[in-house]
């Protein structure tokens, strides 16, 4: 143990820091694209929050990640069958998807019981 360990450990502790801040940063990216590909690709009929202005699309606000990108997937491959929703998921990335989730479960909802 001398100078060395000290200069060590504090570089561990810089990457330690930086890999958080830079994992949060990318989280934070990722939901911002899956915002901008959902006003232009998705917000006429499930809404600019994730609302639903279209009474047959369900609303996505606070939906799980998990399940926004599986049923995607699901929609693009074909395993889930509607019309529209093929047709859309056709044309998505997988990064896109990964996106759209994000952006999706990032929405806060409240639930008021009448
Ligand atoms: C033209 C209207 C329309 C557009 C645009 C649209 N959707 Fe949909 N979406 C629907 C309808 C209708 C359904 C219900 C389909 C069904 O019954 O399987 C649906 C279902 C879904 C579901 C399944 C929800 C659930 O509860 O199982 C997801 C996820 C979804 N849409 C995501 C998206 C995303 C992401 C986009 C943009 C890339 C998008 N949709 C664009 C109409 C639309």
């Amino acid at each position: 143990m001398g100078p060395n360990y000290l200069d060590e450990r504090i570089m561990k502790i810089f990457i330690v820091i930086y890999l958080i801040f830079s994992s949060l940063n990318s989280y934070a990216d990722d939901v911002a694209a899956g915002r901008a590909k959902a006003d232009t690709a998705c917000a006429l009929c499930h809404g600019v929050n994730g609302l639903s202005t279209l009474p047959n699309a369900p609303n996505l606000a606070g939906q799980q990640a998990i399940y926004v990108v599986e049923q995607l997937r699901n929609y693009r491959s074909g395993k889930r069958q509607n019309e529209v929703m093929n047709m859309i998921a056709k044309n998505l990335t997988d990064s896109e998807i990964s996106h759209l989730g994000a952006w999706f479960s990032a929405i806060k909802v409240s639930v008021e019981t009448p």
